[in-house]
């Protein structure tokens, strides 16, 4: 690190704070690269889980092989922020959650910070990943460092870099993916970038902090905003008699990408990151710079709405009291081949069937019976049930294939 030795790599030790789907695989790869690194977590049986060697998150492509290498051994687990004291660079990773109102929730960022701030020491570098509203590096994270270590900015570095992985290939995206990094001075974002070098191949300073976190968020929104445009788009079609997949074959090109429809946006981020521009636009009196994507947002919401009306007038269709006929909801996950419920709408849909009295069950390549039951759903296979709608595909099965 700069003002450090120019032979940091030797003296280098990492925290990694956070080791969920996007932590663990980070701390796996900067381990892989040489490094030796403390993963601080909350969920004493995930650590257990790391520190014998077993991946926690088998659908994670290469985790099972980087955990077998180092878990237990470069890589350690703690739930202990003291065991990580010895480091120099601490990387936070940790969730940040939206509350009833969309707003969001600082509480575990600032837990996991001010835990921080109790061990930090003269030239350390933190960097912030977790996906957040503007700003919150250079005001907020800045702030609890400094109450906590009673240091100041320029006696330790802070920088944010935004997790850009996608589930289920984290791995193989922070290989290849280009990544960011920005500081909130100068002398921190190039110390960022000298940390990250060590172990990221594709890598690139912005200015600032705060351009670093607003990449991450119009990411998001883009993805929203058109998935928004082709779910509208698709109910004009419909409405139409016109077959959207064909005309979305042809109209796609160069400078056109329409996205494909869906009953929403689920996961993590998508749902999220709108939410912290438009209530940060809100709060400063400017409702009028966020009227798409608030659009977008409540119109990707409504989504389950279309097609329970869709599933019902299907379900008139055939011959049995209404509350009799056998619903199967196919794939509940939030997105096909990732086995996570989070925000899922393809789920929101099943409950909004059961909300208005109908005979629902699902069915999910990802999910074993029990695993639905629990949930307080009800399990089917897709060839007993009446209607299947298959929630990825956006098609209708079961008494229409069999003729009816
Ligand atoms: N999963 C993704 O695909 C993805 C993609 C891009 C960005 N992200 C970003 O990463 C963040 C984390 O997401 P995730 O998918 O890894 O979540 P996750 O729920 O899989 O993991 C979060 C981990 O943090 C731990 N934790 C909670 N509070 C803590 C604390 N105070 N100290 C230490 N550990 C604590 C939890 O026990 C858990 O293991 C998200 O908020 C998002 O901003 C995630």
């Amino acid at each position: 690190m700069r003002k450090r030795s120019r032979n940091h790599e030797s003296i280098m030790k990492i925290a990694v704070i956070g080791l969920g789907r996007a932590g663990l695989p980070l701390a796996g790869l900067i381990a892989d690269n040489g490094f030796k690194v403390i993963g601080v977590d909350v969920d004493e049986r995930r650590c257990g889980d790391i520190n014998s060697g077993k991946n926690p998150i088998p659908e994670e492509r290469g985790l099972d092989k980087l955990l077998e290498d180092h878990g237990g051994k470069n890589l350690f687990a703690t739930m202990n922020y003291e065991d990580a004291e010895e480091c120099n660079v601490y990387i936070v990773i940790v969730p940040l959650f939206t509350d009833k109102n969309k707003n969001p929730d600082f509480r575990i960022l600032e837990d996991a910070f001010r835990s921080i701030g109790k061990i930090l020491k003269k030239c350390d570098l933190v960097v912030l990943e977790t996906s957040v509203p503007p700003m919150t590096t250079e005001l907020s994270v800045r702030e609890w460092l400094e109450e906590e270590s009673g240091l100041k900015l320029g006696e330790f570095y802070l920088a944010y870099s935004p997790e850009r992985i996608m589930t289920g290939y984290s791995v193989s995206r922070l290989k290849e993916f280009p990544k960011i990094v920005g500081g909130v001075d100068k002398e921190s974002g190039l110390n960022a970038l000298e940390v990250y070098r060590n172990f990221v191949p594709n890598l690139h300073l912005v200015s600032s902090a705060r351009v670093a976190e607003f990449i991450k968020l119009i990411e998001g929104c883009y993805r929203d905003v058109n998935i928004a445009l082709a779910n509208e788009l698709f109910k004009i079609a419909n409405e139409l008699e016109i077959e959207f997949y064909e005309a979305r074959e042809y109209a796609n090109h160069e400078y056109c990408h329409i996205h494909l429809p869906s009953t929403g946006v689920g996961g993590h981020c998508i749902p999220v990151y709108p939410w912290f521009l438009i209530k940060e636009m809100e709060k400063r009196g400017k409702i009028g710079c966020v009227r798409l994507m608030r659009a977008a947002r409540e119109l990707n919401d409504e989504m389950v709405d279309y097609w329970a009306e869709r599933i019902v007038m299907d379900c008139v269709k055939i011959d049995k009291r209404l509350n009799e006929v056998k619903i199967c909801i196919k794939g509940i996950t939030f997105r096909e081949g990732v086995k996570e419920l989070y925000n899922s709408r393809n789920l929101a849909l099943a409950r909004l069937l059961m909300k208005k009295g109908l005979n629902v069950y699902v069915y999910d390549e990802l999910l074993s019976k029990d695993e639905i039951e629990t949930r307080g759903l009800k399990w089917i296979e897709a060839k007993d049930a009446d209607i299947v709608f298959d929630a990825f595909e956006l098609k209708f099965g079961g008494w229409n294939e069999r003729g009816g």
